[in-house]
């Protein structure tokens, strides 16, 4: 091996070899990093004045990449069939040209300012070529077999790479799509659970939005400024529609009784936070992949009945130790339920709602979120009435 030490250091620090160049390129997670790879290896290993990497794209070729001793076309874009790198890829063959001047397939114009007078271009994944590699030189030559298999050999790990990469690409798309999927259904599944105890599905909708404009007021108060960057209120709005869902779990008898529960009732409905969370984990298991919409929603559904005084449930946490999402949605989930009519119970007028709410301040409700409530309890009253007009207006 003492002979490839004597090689210079490529700027990955890895000494150029065709093994070097092969192992990064297999393991590429994008176009940039296959482009990285042979800017760094194919220049030194093809012994070139210039090395270049051409992107098909759309009909062009687009020189995306070089590694030469002066500037070539980097970032330029040409017609396939105006220049060479489109000749080796429209059909699919490898050409040396000792003399460029001599050969009328080249563009003389785009050559001329340039130090090329020798080149060798290798499409890249011969039976459907997405690039080519080609190689330069200063002075006139036929470059070597050797050259010219090095070329080669680093034309085929490039279209090994480039093949990998627009599979994870493809993988990749699947997976998101799927994400939308499944958030798409854990939605349907929640509003499916609240409207067998709510007629109208609106619950949720409004608890979005009560969600929203309390955590957007503690923002402009600066209240719990570290947690309420425009994304978490962003993630709270979406996630809020499935703090219930565990009431999917609730046999029809408890969650429609017409009136008040017994002890042992209220007991299985208070499962419906362990559910709830239950329900959002075995989603994230099966997608085999945590996302902050469903962090969220898991932490919703499983601390939403806690109180600050440590008197809720499931868990009888209290104070900061209850996430600040489930703080917030406590607000909104009371308030709705107070002023809306149950199968258990009448609506209160929302000033009787109001009062309650406050007289829950360091019980119930973080003092903190119960004053900021109380100072915009106006917007919970508009909230109300807007998606209680929408679902009569339906
Ligand atoms: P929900 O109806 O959405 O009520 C959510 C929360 O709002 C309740 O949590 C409670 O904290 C508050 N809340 C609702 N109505 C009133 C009220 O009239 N007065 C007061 N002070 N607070 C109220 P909680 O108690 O843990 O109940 C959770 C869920 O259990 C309720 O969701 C509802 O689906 C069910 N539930 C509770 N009590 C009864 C009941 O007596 N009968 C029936 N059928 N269901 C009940
Ligand atoms: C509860 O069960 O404590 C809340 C609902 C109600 O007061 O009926
Ligand atoms: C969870 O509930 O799964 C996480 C957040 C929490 O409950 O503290
Ligand atoms: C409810 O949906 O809980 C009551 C009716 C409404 O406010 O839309
Ligand atoms: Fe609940």
């Amino acid at each position: 091996m003492s002979a490839a030490l004597a090689i210079p250091r490529s700027d990955e620090g890895e000494p150029p070899s065709i093994e070097n160049l092969t192992l990064q390129l297999s393991m590429a997670r994008g176009v940039d990093e296959i482009l990285a790879a042979l800017r760094s290896h194919a220049r030194a290993l093809v012994r070139a004045d210039g090395i270049t990497v051409v992107l098909r794209d759309d009909g062009k070729c687009h020189y995306a990449d070089e590694d030469a001793i002066s500037p070539l076309w980097k970032g330029q874009r040409f017609p396939l069939e105006a220049c060479i790198s489109g000749w080796a890829m429209l059909n699919r063959q490898p050409v040396v040209i000792e003399d460029i001047y001599a050969d009328d397939r080249i563009p003389h114009e785009a050559y001329r300012p340039t130090f090329v007078k020798s080149l060798a271009m290798a499409p890249v994944r011969q039976d459907d070529p997405v690039a080519a590699i080609g190689a330069y030189w200063a002075t006139r030559r036929q470059p070597s077999q050797e050259q010219i298999d090095t070329l080669l050999k680093i034309a085929n790990s490039a279209a090994v790479a480039f093949t990998n990469v627009t599979l994870v690409n493809s993988l990749v798309a699947a997976r998101e799509e799927a994400v939308r999927a499944k958030e798409a259904i854990i939605l349907a599944m929640a509003s499916l659970a609240e409207t067998r105890d709510n007629d109208t599905g609106n619950h949720l909708v409004r608890t979005q939005h009560y969600v929203r404009a309390l955590a957007e007021a503690c923002a402009a108060r600066g209240l719990f400024a570290d947690e309420l960057l425009a994304s978490n209120i962003d993630l709270l709005f979406k996630s809020a529609p499935l703090h219930d869902i565990g009431k999917v779990g609730i046999p029809d008898d408890i969650l429609l009784k017409p009136g008040k529960l017994t002890d042992a009732e209220y007991e299985v409905m208070k499962t419906h936070a362990d559910l709830g969370r239950a329900v959002i984990e075995n989603a994230e298991r099966h997608l085999g992949t945590c996302t902050p919409f469903f962090e969220t929603a898991r932490t919703i559904a499983h601390t939403h009945h806690e109180k600050w005084d440590g008197s809720g449930y499931p868990r009888g946490l209290e104070g900061d130790d209850i996430p600040l999402a489930g703080r917030i949605m406590a607000i909104a989930d009371v308030y709705d339920a107070l002023v809306s009519e149950r199968v258990y119970k009448r609506a209160l007028p929302h000033e009787e709602a109001v009062a309650h709410m406050a007289a829950q301040r360091g019980r119930h409700f973080d003092p903190r979120l119960a004053d900021t409530f109380v100072e915009i309890a106006g917007t919970f009253r508009d909230i109300h009435e807007r998606f209680m007009d929408a679902a009569i207006a339906r």
